[in-house]
C-alpha cells in the first residue's frame, strides 16, 4: 500500500499573530492545505490520504475538507504529534489500527504548507521510495552555505556543488522507519527535527530526488506573499 501523511500538526509560531495556524491561511482564495491535498487526491498511485493536525483543529479540519468536497473515504484527519517526528509516528501507528504494515509499505510525508509540489515530484518519490526504501526531496543550494557553531564567526564554507536544500515529500519503507526511530534514545528524538535524519544517524542510505526552487514551505508573513505570486505570477507548473 502507498500512503501519504500530511503533516499539519504544527501552530505555525513563526507566522505571527494570525486566529489560525498557517495550514488553515487562505492562498488564493482556499486554505493552504487544500491546495496540498489537492495535489494528493489527484495521485491515483496513492491508498490513502492521512491528514494530521493539532487536536483541537480536527473539527475545523474535517469542516474544510467537506467545503472543499474532499471529504472523501482516501481521507482520514487524526492528530499530530508533539514534534514533527512524533506527528509521522501517530500516522503509522493510526495505520496500524486500520491494517497490519506490509513489506512494501510506503510513507509519503508532505509538509502541509508546501502546497506547491508536482506530480513529477510525488511520483519519482514514490518510484525511488519502493526501490531505495527511503528518500529526500531536495534542490541544489544556489547560495554559498557556511556554518558557525557559535552564531558568531565562520566555522566551515562547505563546497557548494556538495550542498543541497531540503524540501518535502520525504518517503520512507513504513517498517524501515519505525525500525530507525526505535533504535534512537529519547535525547536523540528530541533533537531530531528531519525525518530523513533519523536514517542518516543510523548509517542508512537515503535517496535524493529533485525538488522545485517554487516547492516552497510557508513559514512566515514574507512566505505567504511569496507563495501568492508563485500562484498569480503562474511560476509553478505540474
Ligand atoms: N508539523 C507537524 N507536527 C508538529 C509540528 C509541525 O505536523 N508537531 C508540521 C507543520 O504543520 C508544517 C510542517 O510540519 O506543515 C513543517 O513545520 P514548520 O514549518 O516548522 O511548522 P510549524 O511547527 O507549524 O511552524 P513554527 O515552527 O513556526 O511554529
Amino acid at each position: 500500500m502507498i500512503y501519504a501523511g500530511i503533516l499539519a500538526g504544527g501552530i505555525g509560531s513563526r507566522m505571527g499573530n494570525v486566529p489560525l495556524p498557517k495550514q488553515f491561511l487562505d492562498l488564493d482564495g482556499k486554505p493552504i492545505i487544500v491546495h496540498t491535498v489537492e495535489k494528493f487526491i489527484l495521485t491515483n498511485e496513492i491508498d490513502q490520504i492521512y491528514i494530521a493536525v493539532p487536536k483541537n483543529w480536527m473539527q475545523h479540519t474535517i469542516d474544510v475538507l467537506k467545503k472543499y468536497h474532499l471529504d472523501k473515504e482516501r481521507i482520514t484527519v487524526l492528530s499530530g504529534g508533539e514534534n514533527r517526528n512524533e506527528t509521522i509516528m501517530n500516522i503509522i501507528r493510526h495505520i496500524e489500527t486500520t491494517r497490519a504494515i506490509e513489506e512494501d509499505d510506503l510513507l509519503i510525508t508532505h509538509d502541509a504548507v508546501r502546497p506547491f509540489l508536482t506530480r513529477r515530484i510525488i511520483k519519482e518519490n514514490i518510484d525511488n521510495g519502493l526501490k531505495y526504501g527511503a528518500v529526500d526531496t531536495v534542490i541544489p543550494a544556489i547560495d554559498t552555505i557556511i556554518t558557525s557553531t557559535n552564531n558568531e564567526y565562520i566555522s566551515e564554507v562547505p563546497v557548494r556543488s556538495e550542498m543541497y536544500q531540503g524540501q518535502t515529500p520525504q518517503t520512507f519503507n513504513i517498517s524501515l522507519l519505525k525500525e530507525s526511530y526505535s533504535q534512537l534514545s529519547e535525547s536523540e528524538k528530541e533533537i531530531l527535527t528531519d525525518a530523513c535524519k533519523i536514517l542518516v544517524v543510523l548509517n542508512k542510505k537515503v535517496k535524493i530526488v529533485e525538488g522545485e526552487l517554487f516547492n516552497i514551505k510557508i513559514t512566515t508573513p514574507y512566505d505567504l506573499k511569496v507563495a501568492n505570486s508563485i500562484l498569480t505570477g503562474g511560476i509553478a507548473h505540474d
